[in-house]
């Protein structure tokens, strides 16, 4: 499974990468607001932190706008990969840009069905929404499940990214379902370290290396 960091802030992207686990971004125009640079120039900064695809969302909504961002974005690096809605609008240019060669992720899907819209169409990825499923009283990631074993059925390409992922436990049960990729936020990937196990663990063998050899070890 792949990690992408779902931010579009450069400091917790260097702190995740650094770590050496995250394959990707994935942005929204909600996380770029927060940011107060203009999206363009934000997108561009990332690039130069993380070697992946990094997703940047349209902000239209008729099919010739989407196409003209889409092309924009896709512009800024070989890297980014277009983020359209799952829209009527953002399905046929989901198809037209990935006809043209250009990564596609499509966004704010809620259904199998509107996943299997977003295959049809050639999208690189899909990204179901969990977390927001669960707002509802839904469980989402039993979505995750059924479009994976729809994409199995049929072979089709696109990737499953699971989104909306607001805990460690939705990323474990992402990867028990099948997704090709999790986009998490900076603390769910720093919550995913954390077991009091391995604190308790740590500190014994330490304690013990420590008594045994009378001295610190190097660097403590
Ligand atoms: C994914 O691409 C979205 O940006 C994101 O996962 C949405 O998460 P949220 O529902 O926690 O805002």
């Amino acid at each position: 499974m792949k990690f992408f960091l779902d931010t579009a802030n450069l400091e917790e992207l260097k702190k995740g990468a650094a770590w050496g686990v995250v394959d990707g971004v994935t942005t929204n125009p909600s996380l770029l607001a927060k940011e107060g640079v203009t999206p363009h120039e934000q997108i561009h900064r990332i690039t130069e932190i993380v070697d992946g695809p990094i997703s940047a969302e349209v902000v239209a909504t008729d099919f010739e706008g989407m196409l003209r961002e889409g092309r924009e974005n896709a512009a800024i690096h070989r890297n980014i990969v277009v983020k359209c809605p799952l829209t009527r609008a953002g399905i046929q240019a989901c198809s037209k840009l990935s006809q043209e060669g250009i990564r596609v992720n499509v966004t704010l899907c809620f259904s199998p069905g509107q996943a299997i819209l977003a295959a049809k169409a050639g999208a690189w990825c899909v990204s179901p929404f969990i977390g927001r499923l669960d707002d509802l009283g839904l469980e989402g990631i039993q979505v995750i499940r059924d479009i994976c074993r729809i994409y199995a059925n049929y072979g089709f390409k696109t990737q499953v990214l699971a989104a909306s992922l607001r805990s460690p436990l939705h990323v474990v049960q992402a990867a028990e379902a099948g997704a090709h990729i999790g986009t998490m936020p900076f603390k769910v990937l720093d919550q995913l370290f954390n077991h009091p196990l391995t604190d308790k663990g740590l500190d014994q063998f330490l304690k013990d290396y420590s008594k045994a050899f009378q001295e610190a070890p190097a660097g403590r």
